[in-house]
């Protein structure tokens, strides 16, 4: 009975976000498309003759984003464990990033040319069991990091969905190490109540 009322609540509150009402309008996916359009434009983060890879990227809102900033020139290579519908300027990979088969698509995919940014918003579906939910969303942030240390062009950016909880200070370390400046972003389409924040790592260490 609770948990009925909690989510018609959810769904008002979702249905009247001003974000939510600015994505149908000018015809993004996702309110999440902000998010990494606030963050871009402060950071500077896409521009054309870039390779982007974007990590969780169903329904689209970021590789819309992407593509639409790249204009043409470049290329967004999506992937996620959920179908998604084709996008103009995007190849897609189905599959869980943790496995290795997708990963080797994914490299493959990229052949001899590194991305220059990888972005990365997956998190894992919430069970409701904070522990768990913590340590499954660092690990999806490990592997995404694990993969951009590896194949990020030197000098390449990062963008990565975290929750503050455990793990996090650790992550924060290891992003520190790998990137010659990491920042926090928090942009206005992130719920405040969430404990959802965005670490950038700018200028992979060669
Ligand atoms: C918040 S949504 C991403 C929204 C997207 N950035 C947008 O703008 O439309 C998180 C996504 O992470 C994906 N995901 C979670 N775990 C994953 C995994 N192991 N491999 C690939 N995708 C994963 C989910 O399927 C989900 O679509």
């Amino acid at each position: 009975m609770k948990r009925a009322k909690t989510s018609k609540a959810w769904m008002k509150e979702h249905v009247n976000d001003f974000f939510v009402q600015q994505a149908r309008k000018e015809g993004y996916r996702s309110r999440a498309a902000y998010k990494l359009i606030e963050i871009a434009r402060r950071d500077h983060l896409l521009g054309p003759g870039m390779t982007v890879v974007d990590l969780g990227a169903a329904p689209g809102g970021w590789s819309q984003v992407a593509a639409e900033k790249l204009g043409g020139k470049g290329r967004v290579i999506a992937l996620d464990l959920l179908e998604m519908a084709p996008l103009a300027g995007v190849t897609f990979i189905r599959g869980d990033f943790g496995e290795a088969h997708v990963l080797a698509e994914l490299k493959k995919e990229l052949g001899k040319y590194p991305p220059g940014l990888v972005i990365s918003d997956m998190s894992p579906n919430i069970s409701g069991i904070g522990v768990s939910d913590q340590a499954r969303s660092m690990y999806l942030a490990e592997l995404a990091l694990e993969f951009s240390m590896e194949q990020l062009n030197s000098g390449g950016n990062f963008l990565v969905k975290v929750f503050q909880g455990s793990g996090f200070e650790g992550f924060l370390g290891a992003m520190r190490a790998g990137f010659g400046r990491v920042v926090t972003r928090k942009p206005e389409a992130s719920r405040g109540r969430s404990s959802e924040i965005y670490l950038l790592g700018l200028g992979k260490r060669g």
